[in-house]
């Protein structure tokens, strides 16, 4: 930073310096020489600097051959001696509300993903570990430690099949300010546990809802009849809302009631239906239910005997349909889905060695791909899928094989419905349960001989 005084001497040396290099550029032979001590005395007004203050400049102490002028100069607040820059920052008596979670979203053999909802702009922190809290997560983005009220920490590095205790911090931000913002205080959540799934285990289960459309009695029913004991996690299987508005509409008419289910201990993994693409807060949904891919509504998980790909079927309408005026591009984002998902029929270990290969999609023939449905089902057989668990229809269906051309059963599940399923290394059973308890379907699926 240069000071007035130094800024107005500057400026003289400046003109000094001019002047004096176009008489040494007249003569080629010193041309060289003045080149090259350019940057020497371009930089010889700069140092040595004063401590840099604000103040105001008379312009008596520049060059009597000047004009006598002043003139008021705003130097920048800086940071002087070192302790001023470590002086305390304000902090407000305030404390941040935590409105919604901590929620569990897909849970892998080694990462997990927690999410949560705060009143007011926060920082996050997740402390967490085996058998202390002994590890901590703060997110940052490029550097910056994140601040909103949407916060989402990925833990990873964890152990396959490890049970893990954590707890979720906000810090508010008061007021974001360059230098010594102002903060609050810091709400602590409970302690509360989660697993990681375990592709060694010799077993495993989870449960499956479908088409819940915002209606909250019917997702509290739901809730209610899943065993939470003996799940590892809830599949919701697609068309959470009619249309996508708002965060609030989110997190109360889907996210809030399933929470109520999941208990902050259980995982949620989300499957995309059409009616989630659709509506003003549509483009944002991806920050809510996705994995840390961000905006990935297609990948795999493995637990126990089972390998499972997550299909997203987007909508079932072509793109050119003019209710939505061209602002729908499924097609090339379908085509790059395919490419994946052909990619990982073919290259995935587990699929090779899982015993089992479980395809969860929300639309039961892959959704609208122009007419290649065929090709889905075909690479879905090469990779020898066991069994596929759609929901759309609203109402139970089961596809035996062959049906479609597809060498394993299709379960369509109502909505008002809940599909357990049990796999061994032996065997799947399905059973899928009406709100009410009555057993609307069994089914079991055997390991295929190799
Ligand atoms: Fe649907």
């Amino acid at each position: 930073m240069i000071s007035a005084k130094n800024e107005l001497e500057g400026a003289a040396l400046m003109r000094d310096f001019s002047e004096a290099t176009r008489n040494l550029m007249r003569s080629s032979r010193t041309r060289l020489a003045c080149l090259c001590a350019l940057p020497f005395l371009l930089l010889t007004p700069l140092y040595p600097q004063p401590a840099p203050q604000a103040h105001t400049s008379t312009g008596a102490a520049a060059s009597a051959q000047r004009p006598s002028r002043t003139r008021t100069l705003r130097v920048p607040a800086a940071p002087g001696p070192e302790q001023a820059v470590n002086r305390p920052f304000k902090t407000y008596e305030t404390r941040p509300v935590v409105l919604d979670g901590p929620f569990i979203l897909d849970v892998s053999d080694t990462t997990a993903t927690l999410e949560w909802v705060t009143d007011t702009p926060c920082i996050a922190k997740v402390q967490y570990g085996e058998k202390d809290l002994d590890k901590e997560r703060v997110p940052q983005e490029n550097g910056l430690v994140s601040v909103g009220t949407l916060h989402r920490v990925e833990l990873t590095g964890l152990r396959p099949g490890h049970t893990y205790q954590y707890k979720i911090l906000s810090t508010r931000v008061v007021r974001l300010k360059a230098y010594w913002p102002d903060m609050g205080l810091t709400s602590e959540s409970p302690a509360y546990a989660f697993s990681t799934l375990d592709p060694a285990k010799s077993s495993a289960s989870f449960s499956v809802i479908t088409d819940t459309h915002e209606d909250v009695a019917r997702i509290n029913a739901l809730m209610k009849m899943i065993d939470w004991k003996t799940t590892d996690f809830l599949v919701f299987d697609g068309d959470a809302v009619n249309g996508v508005q708002s965060e609030e509409q989110v997190f109360d008419n889907f996210l809030e009631p399933v929470s109520e289910g999941l208990a902050h201990t259980k995982s949620l993994l989300y499957v995309r239906g059409n009616h989630d693409m659709r509506g003003p807060f549509a483009r944002s949904l991806g920050q809510y239910v996705t994995t840390p891919d961000f905006n990935k509504f297609y990948f795999s998980r493995d637990d126990g005997p089972l390998h499972i790909m997550v299909i997203d079927t987007t909508e079932d309408k072509p793109d050119s349909t003019n209710v939505y005026a061209h602002l729908l591009a499924t097609a090339p984002y379908r085509q790059d889905e395919f490419t994946w998902f052909k990619h990982h029929a073919e290259t995935n270990g587990r699929i090779q060695t899982a015993p089992f290969r479980v395809v969860l999609l929300h639309q039961p023939y892959w959704g609208w791909v122009d007419g290649r449905n065929r090709e889905w089902t075909d690479v879905a057989n090469r990779a020898g899928v066991d069994l596929a668990i759609a929901g759309h229809w609203h109402r139970f269906h089961y596809f035996e094989p062959g049906a479609g051309g597809n060498d394993f059963p299709v379960l369509v599940l109502g909505q008002d419905q809940v599909a357990r399923v049990d796999a061994s290394e032996t065997g799947i059973r399905v059973t899928v349960t009406q709100i009410g308890g009555k057993v609307v379907g069994t089914f079991e699926v055997k390991r295929r001989e190799k």
